[in-house]
């Protein structure tokens, strides 16, 4: 991989094309299958952020590259925002969809509809390595992206993954399972943390800048948004419905 190519710290092949439909073909991006010793980095961290920053900054160390990494999940607010980053593996088994979304239904029973309030969020962190052989401090970015809802009484729906089938987005009647993936995608929270991070990864890539030519000199702060900063803590911008 070239060094102005970007590596997105997963092994998700429709994570990787939802990235590169976001950028465009103007940056060259690939996954972890391109580095078969690359560390799987367990999401230990008690927010999104930090552990999309996580990812992206062991990966970014692993392959020299500029590194993407993200992470998301389902909040709630009658659960205080839980399952949050614990959404993969509420119900215990890793990955088991169907048990995590049953135990969710089933903690919100005695809610009333009014407090039914819930929504998906999602962290995309970009890490750049140190530059030169004197090394020093990564360049860091973190980006959340939101898509406010209420949850369903009984899952509906066959597509998407996840909490998918008990999810209604404000302003839809389908859930986001009952949703084509073109529909999900433009509203997406990954959809959203991506595009907001899009022009810093432009910004801090040369072979991109022709994409956004407003930042075509490095990242700058943006109309409304606090100034993007290098170092250990990172632009943090969030996008709400
Ligand atoms: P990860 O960020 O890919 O690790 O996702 C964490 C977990 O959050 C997933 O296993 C799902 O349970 C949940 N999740 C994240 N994004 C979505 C989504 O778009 N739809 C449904 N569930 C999601």
């Amino acid at each position: 991989m070239a060094a102005d190519r970007l590596v997105l710290a997963t092994r998700n092949a429709a994570k990787l094309r939802e990235l590169a439909r976001i950028l465009g073909p103007s940056i060259a991006l690939g996954g972890l299958e391109e580095f078969p010793g690359a560390p799987d980095v367990p999401e230990t961290e008690a927010t999104f952020e930090e552990n999309a920053l996580l990812k992206a900054r062991a990966i970014a160390r692993h392959t020299g590259l500029p590194a993407v990494a993200d992470d998301s999940g389902l909040s709630v607010d009658a659960l205080g925002g839980m399952p949050g980053v614990l959404s993969a593996r509420w119900a215990g088994a890793h990955g088991d969809d169907r048990a995590n979304l049953e135990l969710v239904l089933a903690q919100v029973a005695d809610v009333p509809d009014s407090r039914l309030g819930a929504r998906f969020v999602c962290a995309a962190a970009l890490v750049l390595p140190p530059e030169g052989p004197a090394g020093g401090a990564p360049r860091e970015w973190v980006v959340t992206g939101q898509v406010a809802g209420r949850l369903t009484r009984v899952p509906r729906g066959t597509g998407g993954f996840g909490y998918d089938p008990i999810f209604l987005p404000d302003g839809s009647d389908l859930t986001t399972a009952e949703m084509t993936p073109q529909a999900k995608d433009a509203i997406s929270h990954r959809g959203r943390a991506f595009r907001a991070l899009a022009p810093f990864i432009a910004a801090a890539m040369p072979s991109a800048s022709s994409r956004y030519p407003d930042l075509c000199c490095g990242p700058r702060r943006r109309e409304g948004a606090p100034a993007a900063r290098t170092g250990s803590t990172g632009f943090h911008d969030r996008e709400d419905l």
